[in-house]
């Protein structure tokens, strides 16, 4: 069985995942890359730097790798580790997704997918579903990690930890921001439900096996912003990349930008997903089940 593990991490937090999720996959030739971009992402970000990537990361906008020294020519299995940016797949990972040789190892391969996210990775995985299909591969397997916390509460302690690159408690009061430790851990519990599907080449069930460990949930107020955000963050991109067409009006954007996001965040998604719960809800909850069960499922149909 030739295995090819490949993902970007900034802060070691999903390639700590991915050891978790794959270290008893036994009798397997495996190929682990790290992919870098050629020009990298700044880590610990400043406000500018972490604002300005979101027009690039919402567009997709290819950004050049270093080159990948794969082992072999095709896998049997593809591992890809990757995080959402602005509620699509980080510049890496999307740039993963338009190389070539990366594409024509896709091809009739099963993969699997592995998301270290804060808590808004829908969006970010239907786009990596439709380029792995339209390469001609299926995702088999995803399984999709997140902070637990309290979404206003994850939002302030990531951005602590990605502006100050420390993964601490913000004034020793917050909780830590990320995937909790715990929940790292554990992330072993899918090592043997993945060495299984894996040695016996069987992937049918495989989304149903982990599924079965009743961890991997969608919250319906967190996924009604991110479906509004992700609406939101087109409309911004195309603005700020069509009138942002020099380095100070790019600026003066981003900066409204960022002071519409935090207002929007922070005071009026709050307000909204109220009404949403308390008028709408009820009279859809059915349906949003289903839907939520579908996502979870890694079936896009009814999107
Ligand atoms: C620029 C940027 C944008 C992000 N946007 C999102 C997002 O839209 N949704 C989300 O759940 N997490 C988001 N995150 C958190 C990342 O998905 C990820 O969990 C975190 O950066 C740690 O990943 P690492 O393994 O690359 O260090 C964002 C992080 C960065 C740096």
């Amino acid at each position: 069985m030739k295995i090819l593990i490949i993902s970007y991490s900034q802060t070691g937090q999903l390639n700590e995942l991915i050891t978790n999720c794959t270290h008893r996959i036994d009798q397997a030739d495996i190929d682990r890359i790290e992919i870098k971009p050629k020009n990298e992402f700044p880590f610990p970000w400043t406000s500018e730097s972490f604002f300005d990537t979101m027009p690039e990361s919402v567009l997709e906008t290819k950004t050049e790798l270093n080159p990948i020294n794969y082992k072999h020519e095709k896998y049997d299995v593809i591992i890809l580790g990757y995080q959402p940016w602005f509620l699509s797949p980080s510049i890496p990972t999307s740039s993963l997704l338009q190389e070539q040789s990366f594409l024509d190892r896709v091809k009739d391969t099963p993969v699997i997918t592995i998301i270290g996210s804060r808590n808004m990775w829908v969006n970010a995985q239907i786009s990596v579903d439709k380029r792995i299909s339209a390469a001609g591969g299926k995702i088999v397997g995803n399984i999709p990690f997140n902070d637990s916390h309290n979404n206003y509460i994850s939002a302030f302690t990531i951005l602590h930890w990605m502006l100050s690159g420390k993964k601490t408690k913000k004034w020793g009061i917050f909780p830590k921001p990320g995937v909790s430790s715990k929940d790292i851990e554990e992330a072993s519990s899918y090592t043997d439900v993945l060495n299984t599907a894996i040695q016996n080449n069987e992937f049918q069930n495989l989304q149903t096996e982990i599924l079965k460990q009743g961890k991997i949930t969608l919250k319906t107020g967190i996924w009604f912003v991110e479906n509004a955000g992700r609406r939101v963050f087109k409309i911004w991109s195309i603005l700020i990349t069509k009138l942002g067409t020099t380095p100070k009006k790019r600026k003066i954007l981003l900066t409204i930008y960022k002071y519409y996001l935090i207002v929007a965040l922070f005071f009026i998604a709050p307000i909204v997903v109220s009404i949403f719960k308390l008028l709408i809800l009820p009279f859809v909850y059915k349906r949003i089940n289903k839907r939520k069960f579908y996502i979870c499922s890694n079936k896009f149909e009814m999107e």
